[in-house]
């Protein structure tokens, strides 16, 4: 028998060294599998991210979990307020026109918020806002004459916030209802001195600013808002009773 020529040789001794390192790579792929635990990543794939969004994460830390406002950072109780206002607002401070005055530190707070956030942020924010329950906002104000308080508030505001203070979309005036009664007063205070509604592209906040105006000292402010304090009683506010869902 002739003698294998050198490459048959060079295959035989070629061939069993790559079939021990192939098994050994077997063996090590299949022990390292089996090290970690059985499908580990796959599992991990499985599991739900849980994603609080952008309303847990940073809304509900100053207006709180249920959107229902805090004093001490001095944020509204916002969700009982409808899509249209929410939106209004949420452009307002973006522009500029709210929340810019150097003495306004509450609204600059919130201006800062949104301008840190991007717009599919806010925008997820705002979807997440709309479908929180409205919540019983705080009030705190006190020695108001609701009786005085209900004819002011007939004189000078129903016209345009309705009888029940729920606001009406047709004249793009906020709910008062569903609201804190000192952060109305707040508000009535920035119209009034011009820290809001002072900017001509707010063509919202110029309306109310001049309303705002109209009842003539703070004690006659004191009553219509201790009045509208109790609008929600008799008319509740819920999600479907604000203008424009
Ligand atoms: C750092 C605190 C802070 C954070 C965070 C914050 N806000 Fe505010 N927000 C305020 C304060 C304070 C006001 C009241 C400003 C004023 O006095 O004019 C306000 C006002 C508002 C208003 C206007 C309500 C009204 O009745 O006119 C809306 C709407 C609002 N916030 C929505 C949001 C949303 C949505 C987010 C999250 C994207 C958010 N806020 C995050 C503090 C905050
Ligand atoms: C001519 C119509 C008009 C009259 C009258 C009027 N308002 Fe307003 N009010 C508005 C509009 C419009 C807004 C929304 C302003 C904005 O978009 O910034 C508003 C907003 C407000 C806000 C801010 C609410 C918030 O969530 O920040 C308060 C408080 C308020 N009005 C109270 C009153 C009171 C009290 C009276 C009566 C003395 C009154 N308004 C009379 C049109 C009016």
């Amino acid at each position: 028998m002739p003698s294998p020529s050198p490459t048959w040789r060079a295959l035989a001794l070629f061939l069993p060294v790559s079939l021990v390192a192939i098994a050994a790579a077997i063996w090590m792929g299949a022990s390292r599998v089996d090290y970690q635990g059985p499908h580990v990543d796959d599992d991990r794939a499985d599991i739900p991210v849980l994603n609080p969004g952008v309303f847990a994460t940073v809304c509900a830390t100053c207006h709180g979990a249920s959107g229902e406002g805090k004093r001490e950072m001095m944020s509204p109780a916002i969700a009982s307020l409808p899509r249209w206002y929410v939106e209004e607002q949420l452009k307002q401070f973006r522009l500029g026109h709210r929340g810019v005055d150097p003495g306004d530190v509450d609204g600059q707070k919130m201006r800062a918020t949104l301008l840190s956030l991007s717009e599919s942020a806010v925008a997820e924010a705002v979807e997440s806002l709309l479908a929180l329950p409205p919540a019983k906002p705080e009030h705190t104000l006190e020695g108001g004459d609701l009786e005085n308080g209900d004819i002011l508030y007939e004189t000078y505001c129903m016209g345009c916030h309705r009888y029940n203070g729920h606001g009406e979309l047709a004249f793009r005036s906020a709910p008062l209802a569903g609201l804190q009664d000192w952060y109305l007063a707040a508000q009535m205070r920035k119209f009034r001195e011009g820290v809001r509604g002072g900017h001509p592209g707010d063509a919202d906040g110029l309306k109310m600013r001049d309303a705002a105006r109209l009842p003539v000292d703070e004690g006659e402010i004191l009553d219509i808002l201790s009045f509208v304090a109790g609008l929600e009683e008799r008319y509740p506010v819920t999600k479907g009773s604000v203008t424009g869902e």
